[in-house]
């Protein structure tokens, strides 16, 4: 058996269908998902335990056999193995200590602290089925910062942008702190089997102009040179949410292999101008799968009709919802598998 997405992602293949993962496949959504959750206790209890962590990983791999399986992990581990302060309440989501400056960070507990999340890749590169590729993933810098800075999700990142402001030195000593513990993070996660990494830039689209380039694309590209200056080969995914009109340049400049695109962009102005070197990814509305039905369905094909003749990975524009059905689900890769 092939792996699909490793093979699109190599050039190797350009498959009738698109092959499909999507984020946030592991989640609320699915009740065998809320099972291990109370049993594990807390969030970060979950994705420090690597059987459990590993358990939930395969939960949607077994009930719809995506092309790909995403370690179970958070971008906000990565604060955590630096000394950070890192907490979640339940149904409200992640707090932290918030900080101003990377003093009391370090990166000296780093490897000993993500062993669990090694173990846990470990675990899943020998029980996925053989055509699953296995993605390994982090926060991108700005993203990640803007919780560090914030102490929580906000909804225009400004405490973030205030220190940017403010304060650029102790800014990008915090942004370079997070680079280089990203860079080993990644960099364990492949030496443990995950097959293609992804950049999580969920907050990219607050950076304009050319805080874009300097605080979206830069330290995306530090990451990936980092990694390629270790040696890592696998694939890596970007995913600069909301970049707007500035998806292809990320595109082009970050060292990306695959460029995952959200739902508010038209997909066709998009990869009109993406070489076709890089894969595109993503760009069904999250909503539209709690709907399901033809008004789904009618959304895939648009997607399809968009992306025919280059290769392109289906996924959504953002993570899945909690309060997407279950069936919607197998209706989405049934549909999209009958139609190569
Ligand atoms: O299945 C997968 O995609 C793998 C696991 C994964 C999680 N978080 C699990 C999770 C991945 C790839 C992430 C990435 C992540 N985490 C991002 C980037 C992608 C995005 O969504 O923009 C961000 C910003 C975070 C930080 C984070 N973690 C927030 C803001 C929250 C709270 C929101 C929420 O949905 O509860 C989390 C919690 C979280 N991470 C959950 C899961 C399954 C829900 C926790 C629970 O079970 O209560």
């Amino acid at each position: 058996m092939q792996k699909t997405i490793l093979s699109v992602l190599n050039n190797l293949e350009r498959p009738k269908s698109p092959p499909i993962w999507l984020m946030r496949q592991a989640g609320r959504y699915l009740p065998e998902y809320k099972e291990v959750r109370k049993q594990a206790g807390n969030f970060l209890n979950l994705c420090y335990t690597s059987e459990l962590a590993c358990e939930v990983t395969l939960q949607p791999i077994r009930k719809y056999a995506f092309d790909a399986s995403i370690l179970f992990a958070d971008i906000l581990l990565i604060p955590d193995a630096l000394g950070q302060k890192v907490w979640f309440v339940e149904g409200e989501g992640p707090r932290l200590e918030p900080i101003s400056s990377p003093d009391g960070l370090t990166l000296d507990n780093l490897s000993q602290h993500m062993q669990p999340v090694y173990n846990t890749v470990s675990l899943l590169s020998q029980r996925l089925p053989i055509e699953t590729t296995l993605i390994g993933f982090a926060g991108a810098p700005w993203t990640v910062a803007t919780y560090m800075i914030a102490g929580r999700g906000t909804p225009d990142q400004a405490p973030a942008h205030a220190l940017k402001h403010n304060d650029i030195v102790a800014f990008q000593g915090l942004m370079d702190v997070i680079v280089e513990a990203t860079i080993e993070y990644l960099a364990a996660q492949v030496e443990y089997g995950a097959e293609v990494l992804q950049l999580f830039d969920s907050w990219a689209g607050s950076l304009v102009g050319d805080d874009f380039d300097r605080f979206c694309i830069a330290p995306n590209k530090a990451i990936i040179d980092g990694l390629r200056a270790r040696g890592v080969t696998v694939p890596i995914i970007g995913f600069p949410r909301g970049a707007k009109n500035r998806y292809v340049d990320f595109a082009k400049e970050a060292g990306v292999q695959a460029l995952s695109i959200d739902q508010d962009i038209n997909l066709s102005s998009v990869i009109s101008d993406l070489p076709d070197t890089i894969v595109s990814q993503g760009n069904l509305d999250p909503l539209c799968l709690i709907d399901g039905g033809g008004k789904m369905f009618s959304q895939v094909d648009e997607i399809i009709e968009a992306t025919r003749g280059r290769r392109h990975i289906f996924n959504l524009g953002h993570g899945i919802t909690q309060h997407t059905p279950p069936q919607n689900v197998s209706d989405l890769v049934n549909y999209i598998r009958n139609k190569g």
